[in-house]
């Protein structure tokens, strides 16, 4: 077991005593549960940051270790620790439960008989509390119920990706096989959607209502889209890896992206309270103890990591961005923050789908001598031909910049960089340290997503009318 520093002793337990302290407060108040989750968020962080740090070498023994590639003396270290984030992650939302809900029960009970309870024959027959209810109150209840359903949904869907991801980072399953692996995890989700909300429609762009008119119906085709995200949220974070610190990396910034536009909704200047706040809420509920679990794995995954984050987390992080997404009813808005992730999964299409020999790895390579990274290669030869028409599109590519080959004397071409947009980038940008790499990334990231949510508000006056800020 590897014990904590002194310092990290000291910082760790004044983070989690003051945490502790705000939640006091906040149970013995309505519940405050912005505050709550915050302070949840807080103790989520210290808890999975000193687990990580006791756990990693059990890992190692159980076998769930990993070579870092890009290093000298490729040491091997934890892998798949993302599970213990996962893990603290959903004993912080039951943690929050009370906290979120106690509002709800103080509403519904206060002057409804809570002061004198008993249990009678009645009761039992009843329920404790439901036929106590006066009427006008049924109304909260329904509102509480559905917010409840949500997040028990919620913590079901994300619960059974961390079952899966921990099978996947068991047993080392072939891409084309652990692909569709979230959609089962989404079941549940979908399933609530089916039965509580059912909005299968979707609002026209102004320029198309001519033809389709305000509204169109989507069906079935809306569920498979709910869906398509569920599968490509998390299939999108784990095939951009390979560099230390950017899958948890990624995955910080569009949390912190997600918040941000969260937030948008629930300024004093938009009008209060606005239809769609209650949905941003649940939204920064779940997200702000997600930001503190996976501050923790990234202080321990940045460069030089001393643990890696496995599937489990890449899984995990997506899905809980899909089920806010989707729950939150802002799917669309979530698409424009995944932009690079988008790209990077376009771009890979081409090796996903075998059209090109695509190699186990794709991170980019490690130059021992220079310390630096480089495009990492597929090679095409006899054996792993590549179709003749396909290499002409990668010479086209080439021309652009967007690909780098190396033809032979006739002209074929015999390897091509990965197609991923680490490997781009180092193109672009020729050798890089890893950190400045990862670095480089996140921040482009951070700017496409800001791009992004920027355009989202103002072209959305363009193109229906009225932001629904407004
Ligand atoms: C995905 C990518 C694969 C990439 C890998 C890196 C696709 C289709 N798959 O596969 O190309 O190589 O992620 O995570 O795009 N590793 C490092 N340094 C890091 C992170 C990972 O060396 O910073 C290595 C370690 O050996 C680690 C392994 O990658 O054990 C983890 O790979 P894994 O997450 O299992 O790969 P996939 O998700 O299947
Ligand atoms: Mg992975």
């Amino acid at each position: 077991m590897q014990d904590l520093t002194t310092s990290e002793v000291y910082s760790l337990g004044i983070v989690s005593a003051v945490c502790l302290a705000i939640l006091f407060n906040a149970f013995q108040s309505n519940g405050e549960p912005l505050y709550a989750s915050l302070a949840i968020g807080g103790l989520a962080f210290s808890f999975s940051y000193a687990l990580i740090q006791w756990t990693g070498d059990v890992f190692v023994r159980r076998g769930y270790k990993g070579r870092d590639l890009s290093k000298k003396t490729r040491p091997e270290i934890p892998e798949a620790m993302g599970l213990v984030s996962a893990l603290v992650y959903l004993l912080a939302i039951v943690s929050f439960l009370p906290f979120a809900f106690k509002r709800d029960i103080v509403a519904v009970t206060s002057g409804g008989g809570n002061k004198d309870l008993r249990l009678d024959i009645e009761d039992i027959e009843n329920g404790r509390f439901l036929h106590r209810f006066p009427l006008e109150k049924v109304g909260h209840l329904h509102a509480a119920l559905h917010n409840l359903a949500s997040y028990g949904f919620a913590y079901g869907t994300l619960a059974s990706i961390t079952i899966l991801g921990i099978l996947d980072d068991s047993f080392d399953m072939r891409w084309r096989h652990k692909f569709f692996i979230p959609a089962f995890a989404a079941l549940p989700m979908l399933a609530l959607y089916f039965v509580d909300f059912g909005v299968t429609h979707v609002v026209v762009p102004l320029p198309l209502r001519p033809y389709f008119g305000e509204l169109v119906d989507l069906g079935i085709l809306y569920y498979l889209y709910m869906a398509a995200i569920s599968i490509f949220c998390p299939n999108s974070i784990n095939i951009l890896a390979g560099i230390n610190g950017l899958e948890v990396g990624q995955s910080l910034v569009i949390a912190c992206l997600i918040i941000l536009n969260d937030s948008l909704y629930l300024l004093p200047t938009v009008q209060q309270p606005h239809p769609a706040a209650d949905s941003h809420l649940f939204s920064i509920y779940l997200l702000l103890p997600f930001v503190g679990v996976s501050l923790a794995l990234f202080r321990h995954n940045w460069y030089p990591s001393k643990v890696f984050v496995g599937d489990t987390y890449c899984y995990f992080a997506g899905m809980l961005f899909a089920v806010v997404g989707i729950l939150g009813h802002f799917s669309k808005t979530l698409l424009l923050l995944f932009i690079p992730q988008i790209f990077n999964f376009v771009y890979s299409a081409p090796q996903l789908f075998g059209l090109v020999p695509c190699p186990r790895h794709r991170l980019p390579r490690f130059n021992a001598r220079t310390g630096l990274m480089e495009p990492s290669v597929a090679t095409f030869s006899e054996e792993k031909p590549l179709i003749p028409i396909v290499g002409q599109v990668l010479k086209l590519l080439h021309a652009f910049k967007l690909l780098r080959i190396v033809q032979d004397e006739q002209g074929r071409v015999v390897e091509s960089t990965n197609f991923t947009i680490i490997n781009l980038w180092l193109v672009w940008r020729g050798r890089l340290r890893e950190d400045r790499l990862a670095t480089e990334l996140l921040v482009m990231q951070t700017v496409v997503g800001l791009v992004g949510l920027w355009i989202r508000h103002k072209l959305a006056l363009l193109m229906f009318t009225v932001d629904n800020r407004f």
